[in-house]
């Protein structure tokens, strides 16, 4: 299904109040003090399908091992590995090894600044090719991952919306030049606010104008609600 007109005046206050909150409650994460393409590829492959909290000692010993993608490129993969197979999903030394080549040998170390180019990289998707662009280059690409999916879809009512359409929505939002605040703060939000089971609603910035809040709650909420009614909660979790 695609997604029906969402007016321009509604994605911009939902914009405006997710960078705000953003502004006060943003997560201090060690990528998010840099603006080199490098280091935000490395982040974001050391970061797929592995948590922040994990990631950041990698990360970080990453970097000061191969500082550069020169340095990158001339480590072996086998050196490589040691540094990043400890943290699981063993496919990220191969990519980042390749990545490395592809950059510091066929493009003289000058990474691509297209969101087509990004993504011939080893490794580098849809999602990371957007991250690389609005974070590193400040362009307004959108990012969609699950938890800004998970914003957006109960945000605007959008649970029957498919992946092409909360693409687009995740662009659409985009104050222009804001990409790099706001897709930081949709992750967050959808980290630590909108989380997949018992969302924090009541501390949401955007809890007004929420459809999922206002018309139908999410499901964890709609049972534990319905617990609470016919009196099981009490029995089953005595600390809620
Ligand atoms: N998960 C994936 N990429 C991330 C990022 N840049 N910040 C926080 N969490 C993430």
């Amino acid at each position: 299904m695609g997604v029906q007109p969402i007016s321009a005046g509604r994605r911009r206050r939902f914009a405006r109040r997710v960078v705000a909150w953003y502004a006060l409650n943003g997560r201090d994460l060690p990528w998010r003090k840099t603006t080199d393409p490098y280091a935000i590829v490395v982040s974001e492959i050391l970061l797929q399908q592995t948590q922040v909290r994990r990631v950041i000692p990698f990360y970080e010993r990453f970097l000061s091992t191969y500082p550069t993608v020169e340095a990158l490129a001339r480590a072996p993969l086998e050196e490589i590995r040691q540094v990043t197979d400890p943290l699981g999903y063993k496919v990220r030394g191969r990519w980042l090894k390749e990545m490395a080549l592809e950059v510091a040998e066929a493009r003289s170390g000058y990474f691509p600044r297209t969101l087509p180019e990004l993504r011939r990289l080893k490794g580098v998707g849809r999602y990371t090719a957007g991250a690389v662009m609005s974070f590193a280059f400040h362009e307004d690409a959108p990012i969609l991952d699950t938890n800004v999916a998970r914003v957006l879809t109960r945000y605007f009512g959008l649970q029957q919306a498919r992946r092409p359409a909360l693409w687009a929505l995740a662009g659409d939002v985009i104050p222009r030049g804001e990409a790099h605040r706001l897709n930081q703060a949709l992750m967050d939000l959808g980290a630590m606010v909108c989380v997949a089971r018992r969302p924090r609603c009541s501390t949401c910035p955007v809890q007004r104008g929420c459809v999922t809040t206002a018309g139908s709650p999410p499901a964890a909420a709609r049972r534990r609600r319905r617990a609470a009614a016919s009196g099981r909660s009490r029995s089953r979790s005595p600390q809620s």
